[in-house]
This record gives structure tokens, sequence and C-alpha cells, in this order.
């Protein structure tokens, strides 16, 4: 192996496909299939889409690109990446605000993969099988009100989680990557294909493709440029992260855009399941918030023969799916502990972990079990999902825009492809037009 003896002692991507899966991984989640529908349904739909695809790819794509060569270039994580590149700065804060967004993040995204644990067994066992559209949102609803299937599903999905960073990068990430993900795409299809066929399927699509611009407000461009960062798993250096652990054969560009691709495909998709589907069975809201696929996806699934099955087998592809996407958080985290800190992955994946399941407590139980910590999951989901990873991808443009350099970046990011003929123009957008964006839309906000 020509990798040098650094990427080999905290591991490396056994294949250049491998560590693109893995990516994907990262990136398709929650974020796709339960965050875009629910934030889309409550900005009012089609502008939110819009906003979302035109930040995705004028923003997203260049920000992972970015991202992936601070990580490679560094091999470090998020603090010892900032470090390293600009020593004797402030900038290391930028990556401990990266590695604390994950923090938070990871805190309350196991709390709602737990719930997608629970619905691959209420959906298996049956018990909505038939049921009535009020049945079904009144499951959800006494589920969510309860302490103990809270909070145990929350801990089985950290368990599993740490179990599989506990095993290091190349066994634990790549595998369940590879095999899993094309399964959850081609159920998502025919989910799609239900739901399109359902009566009342039209005004669906209308409310999620035809933008209504006076929707359009900066809070809702906001939430949809925040969404496409986090769904591409960009602004706290989970990316960097993965990048430090690559090849110099590995061909930034391509991945960045494939997995942006990829990526969007899903959420597009999950949009066009979850939609039709709402506008068709009666008493169904698209502004339901963080319950919507929850109360949505099982009248889907009723109107599927053996729609159980497919319910159940939908729901632990979800779960697969957020798997994949909290290890590459938790990652970030033990990345910051074994390099900064010093301690052997094992002993932080439990320890991180630990402190991520405590964190998740209140917005496990701040949905009706406990009224002191009410609302705190939408809270966190706003301002740390939100907020804080537009902050972390304006300090990561912002840095290698004009303190890096994107000459040094460019360089980077031409290793293992050969000239990057399009390199102008990516620095065009990490340093103008990324940053700009973003200063606007925080100033706007300001000002009310
Ligand atoms: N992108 C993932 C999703 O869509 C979530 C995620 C994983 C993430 N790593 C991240 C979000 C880093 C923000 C930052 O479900």
């Amino acid at each position: 192996m020509s990798s040098p003896d650094g990427i080999k002692q905290r591991g490396y991507w056994g294949s250049g496909l491998g560590f693109v899966l893995a990516v994907v991984g990262s990136a398709i989640g929650l974020g796709n299939i339960w965050r875009f529908p629910t934030e889309a349904g409550q900005s009012g739909g089609g502008a939110f889409v819009l906003v979302y695809i035109i930040a995705t790819f004028l923003i997203g794509v260049p920000v992972m690109m970015a991202e992936l060569a601070v990580g490679r270039r560094t091999q470090r994580n998020p603090v010892g990446a900032y470090r390293s590149l600009a020593p004797g700065s402030g900038w290391g804060l930028a990556g401990g605000f990266a590695v604390f967004t994950g923090l938070i993040i990871l805190s309350y995204y196991s709390v709602v993969a737990g719930w997608t644990l629970k619905y691959t067994w209420i959906a298996f066992s049956g018990s909505l099988h038939g049921a009535t559209p009020e049945a079904i949102s009144a499951t959800f609803n006494n589920f969510i009100q309860d302490p103990g299937p809270v909070l145990g599903c929350h801990l089985l999905f950290m368990l599993i989680t740490i179990r599989i960073v506990m095993g290091g990068i190349q066994h634990g990430i790549e595998r369940a990557a590879k095999i899993l993900m094309p399964v959850l795409f081609v159920l998502l299809l025919l989910l799609v294909v239900r739901s399109l066929t359902l009566p009342g399927a039209a005004e669906g699509l209308s409310f999620y493709l035809k933008p209504d611009f006076g929707m359009l407000d900066v809070k809702v461009i906001l939430k949809a440029v925040s969404h496409a960062f986090f769904s591409l798993s960009l602004g706290m250096g989970a990316i960097i992260t993965f990048g430090s652990y690559l090849s110099p054969k590995q061909n930034l560009v391509s991945s960045a855009v494939w997995v942006s691709c990829a990526d969007f495909l899903i959420a597009f998709l999950a949009g066009l399941a979850i939609f039709p589907a709402i506008f068709s069975v009666p008493g169904l809201e698209p502004d339901a918030g963080p319950g919507l696929i929850f109360v949505v996806l099982p009248n889907i699934f009723n109107a599927i023969p053996l729609g159980h099955l497919f319910g159940a087998a939908f729901f632990i592809l979800l779960a697969i799916a957020a798997l994949t996407s909290a290890i590459s958080m938790l990652e970030v985290v033990v990345a910051f502990t074994i390099d900064e800190l010093g301690w052997n992955r094992r002993r932080s994946a439990i320890a991180v972990g630990s402190v991520i399941f405590l964190l998740g407590i209140p917005s496990a139980l701040g949905n009706g079990a406990v009224p002191l910590f009410a609302g705190t999951l939408d809270f966190v989901n706003e301002y740390f999902g939100g907020m804080g990873l537009v902050l972390g991808a304006l300090l990561v443009s912002l840095f290698v825009g004009w303190k890096w350099g994107t000459g040094n970046a460019v360089e980077e990011l031409e290793r293992g492809r050969g000239t990057f003929r399009l390199g102008q123009v990516w620095g065009f957008l990490i340093r103008f037009v990324c940053p700009l964006a973003i200063l606007t839309i925080l100033f706007q906000l300001l000002r009310g």
C-alpha cells in the first residue's frame, strides 16, 4: 500500500467504492426520508424544495469538495485538520464547534432512529394492518408519550452505533453501506409507485413540486439551505473526517458529485412517496411535524397487499440508513478523542456514545412524556441541525477560500484525478458564492 503510516494506524478505506458508499451511507439517512418531508411540509412544499435543490448543487457540492480536500490533506479530525493547516491561529475553534454540533445532532438523531426501530416492530406485528388513519395517528401519539419504550429504543440505537464504531472504519462502516442501501432504494421506488396511484395524488404532487413563491421568506430559505447541509452531512466535519481516511488515489471531485446526486435522488423519492399520500388520506396534514412520516407511511402500507411486511422491511432499512449516518457522526467525535486526546478507539466509542445517549434524553422525553422537556427535539433540530450546520459550513468555506487558499485546495482535489478544469469555478463558489449566500441569509434573519 502506498498509504502513509499515519493512515494505517487510524484506519483507512478498503476500496474507493467502499469509501463512496460509506459517504453515501453517511449522507442518506433520516435527513432524506424523515427530515426532508417534515421540513418541506412545514415550509409550504414546492418553494422549499426548489431552494433545497439549488442549495444542494450550488453550495453543498462545492462545500463537500472543500471538506474532502481538508480531510485528505491533513488526515486528521476536524480540530486537528484546522489546526494543522493554520497553526497558531484560532481556527482550531472552528473544528471544536463542528465536533460539538455533531455531538448534539446525534443526540436527537438517535431518538428518531429509535422511533424507526419501534415502527419496524409495530409494522411487523401487523397491529396497524387495516387500522383507520385516526388509529394510526393515535398509535404514534401514545408511543412517543410513553417514556420506557422511547428511551429503550434510543438506548438500543446508540448501543448498536457504539458497537460498530468500536470495530473501526473498514469493517464496521463499509460492510453495512455496501449491501443495504440498494435495497432501501428499491423499496422506496415501490412506495412511490403506490403513493402516486392513490386517489387524490395529484394535489399532493402539486403541493410538493409547484413552488408557491409567496411562501418564500428568509426563514424558509434558511431552513432549505441548512437542510441541504444536513442531508449531505456537511458543516460538522463528518466529511472532513471521512476524507481523512482516504487514499491519494480517490477522485474527490467526482465522489462529491455522485454522493450529492444519490442523496438528492433519495430525498426526492421520499417526497414523491409522502406528499401524494398525505393528500389522499383524510385527516393528514403536511405540517404535522416530526411525526409526519410515522403517521403517513402506515397508511400507504395499508394500501398495499402484504403491506405490513413491506412496512417492516422499510422501517428496518430506514433504521439501517440512520445507522450508517449515526456512525459518521459518532466517528467525528471519536476521531477527535483518538487524535487529540490519545484515547483508544474502544474506550472513546463507549464514553462518547454514553454521553450522547444522556444528552438525548430530553429530546426523547420532550414529546409528551415529561412536560419540562417539551419541545426539546424541535429546538435542537432547528438550532443545531439548522443554524449550527450553516455556521459550520460558513466557517469551512471561509477557511478553505481565504485562509488555506483555493490554490492549495485545488492541488489536493487534483490528486488522484488530474487537472480539475472547473477548479476556477469551484474556487469562485467557495470564496464568494457560499459565504455570501450564507451571510446574506443570516443578516436578513437578524434584521427580522
Ligand atoms: N446526512 C445524514 C442524514 O441525512 C445525517 C448526518 C450524518 C449528518 N452525518 C452528518 C448531518 C453530519 C449533519 C452533519 O440523515
